[in-house]
């Protein structure tokens, strides 16, 4: 059975005076109002433990939202258990009663859900109502419609077959369970990476970031209401090393998706190669990790539209998406004019809380995030190589504020140029306007990351210079555009190198990764 393309998922924009941006509003004022105690999903259980850990607004740090239990290495054990005493119904599913739980969770989030999910969004992880809107609904609900579609096409694809013969393959969910390990800063990666590896038949343990906890579980409850059976999603929340210790050792660990980090990764890497002699199968591992993402104009670039990528590319949530720009290479026959550009554009911004929709920028993630940013920014202002052109403020009294900044160095290898910041800070090279070329491969060699990149010109010529020679340097390229922003079904998400397994998120190429193929000859 097929399962047409769907269409993306529209935006609302909530401007002043809508009816969305009322009703949004409202679910702000009652998700605050809640104080909710958040269990943990286990099975058919919600685990409530005596480790109640407090939920603080990050622009608002003195406010608690509600409270999640923390769990340790039992209840690690527990959901794996539950989730292999939940695998052999789960995989035998027809393929559309699978699919349309799925499908029914997208539509829930679309008609009845959205405002909760941007109003968890807005509030558990600081992100504004715009920002909320494109991630923890459209994306999220994109993730599950395209992914269904997908993955009916995958199971379409069969071998051909001659006389006295018949091929088929059967797409198989992996043997044992899969791992999903999300971070705080995309709701919708909470949303695809336990559901894209389940919609194929697997059972899942999903371990959130604490800052994603919030909207982790709403989600959680939706894809219950939607019919999710017990076990096949386990949600918990436990440190990352009794994570580790449990299913890395366990002999039925089938593989982990994972977006975070790249050190962790590599951790998980090494413990999983470490162990691999004890698992049934070699596990798969998917991961999207770090960036330093950067964009490159050329003398023939348009100075408006280099801005308007970096001012978006760079401070929209903070700086805090993996695609952020945070390294730029300006030609010098347009520098004055857009660090001019720049600085006016960062001044327009207004910085506080979500509620005040007004507010383009919000608080970064947490403490330790903040003192983090800070920490670059203080060297920035006082190393010789470096520059404030703006911003270089901060303040946590309420919340975790850090105004934008923009550093301009002279010194293209400057530790803001190498460095994954995740804030909002972008670092500016002017370079001189004819060494192009030149510059392209300081571009492709200053950052082990390879996840996004920009180039910006009218010139067709650099334009293909720069396809050609950053080929390596980004598993997402925009031409004329900001390096954020890769909508399901549009732009196929994901970076090789330092930054991940490019599997890209929302693709076939990431399905492939959740099944194993059984091929069957029959000889008449
Ligand atoms: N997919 C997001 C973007 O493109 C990052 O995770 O901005």
């Amino acid at each position: 059975f097929s399962y047409p393309l769907p269409a993306n998922e529209p935006v609302l924009n909530y401007a002043p005076g809508s009816k969305e941006r009322e009703q949004l509003k409202a679910t702000l004022a009652q998700l605050k109002s809640e104080q909710i105690e958040i269990p943990m999903y286990i099975g058919a259980e919600k685990v409530y433990t005596k480790n109640r850990v407090p939920i603080h607004p990050p622009h608002e740090r003195n406010f608690i939202l509600g409270y999640f239990s923390r769990g340790d290495k039992k209840h690690v054990q527990q959901a794996i258990d539950a989730a292999l005493a939940a695998k052999e119904q789960w995989a035998a599913m027809s393929w559309e009663n699978r699919a349309n739980i799925f499908l029914k969770a997208a539509d829930l989030i679309a008609t009845k859900y959205r405002f909760h999910m941007n109003g968890a969004t807005m509030l558990g992880q600081s992100k504004n109502a715009y920002q909320a809107e494109i991630d923890s609904a459209c994306e999220i609900i994109d993730f599950l419609r395209f992914n269904v579609h997908y993955l009916s096409e995958i199971y379409k694809q069969q071998p051909i077959s001659s006389p006295g013969m018949h091929n088929r393959v059967e797409y198989r969910p992996l043997e044992g369970f899969v791992l999903a390990v999300t971070p705080f800063n995309f709701t919708a990666i909470g949303g695809n990476l336990p559901t894209s590896a389940a919609m194929c038949g697997n059972v899942v343990v999903w371990k959130p970031a604490d800052t994603q906890v919030y909207s982790a579980q709403m989600f959680m409850r939706i894809l219950k209401e939607a019919g999710l059976p017990d076990g096949v999603i386990n949600l918990i929340y436990v440190d990352g090393p009794e994570l580790g210790d449990v299913c890395f050792n366990h002999k039925d660990f089938a593989g982990v998706h994972f977006t975070g980090s790249t050190c962790v990764f590599n951790t998980m890497w090494e413990t999983i190669g470490r162990n691999i002699g004890k698992y049934k199968s070699y596990p798969r591992i998917v991961g999207e990790t770090g960036g330093k993402d950067f964009v490159i104009a050329h003398k023939s670039a348009d100075p408006d539209v280099l801005v308007t990528a970096l001012l978006r590319g760079a401070f929209e949530y903070q700086g805090q998406k993996c695609s952020a720009a945070s390294r730029a290479y300006i030609p010098s026959n347009i520098a004055k004019e857009v660090k001019k550009k720049l600085v006016d554009g960062v001044r327009s911004f207004k910085m506080g809380t979500v509620e005040d929709f007004s507010n383009f920028i919000n608080a970064v993630i947490d403490e330790k995030s903040f003192d983090k940013i800070k920490g670059y920014i203080d060297r920035a202002k006082k190393d010789k190589d470096a520059t404030i052109l703006v911003g270089g403020d901060y303040d946590k009294k309420e919340g975790y504020f850090i105004s934008p900044t923009i550093i301009e160095t002279k010194n293209p290898q400057y530790v803001t140029m190498c460095e994954e910041i995740f804030g909002p800070v972008l670092t500016l090279y002017v370079y001189p306007a004819n060494q192009f070329e030149k510059t392209l491969e300081l571009v492709n060699q200053t950052s082990p990351y390879a996840l996004t990149g920009s180039i910006i010109a009218t010139d067709r010529y650099a334009v293909e210079l720069a396809t050609q020679k950053l080929s390596n340097a980004a598993g997402n390229f925009y031409i004329n555009d900001k390096p954020t922003g890769a909508v399901v079904g549009q732009q196929p998400f994901g970076g090789g190198r330092a930054s991940g397994t490019n599997d890209k998120a929302g693709s076939m190429l990431n399905l492939y990764r959740w099944l194993s193929a059984r091929t069957i000859k029959e000889t008449f």
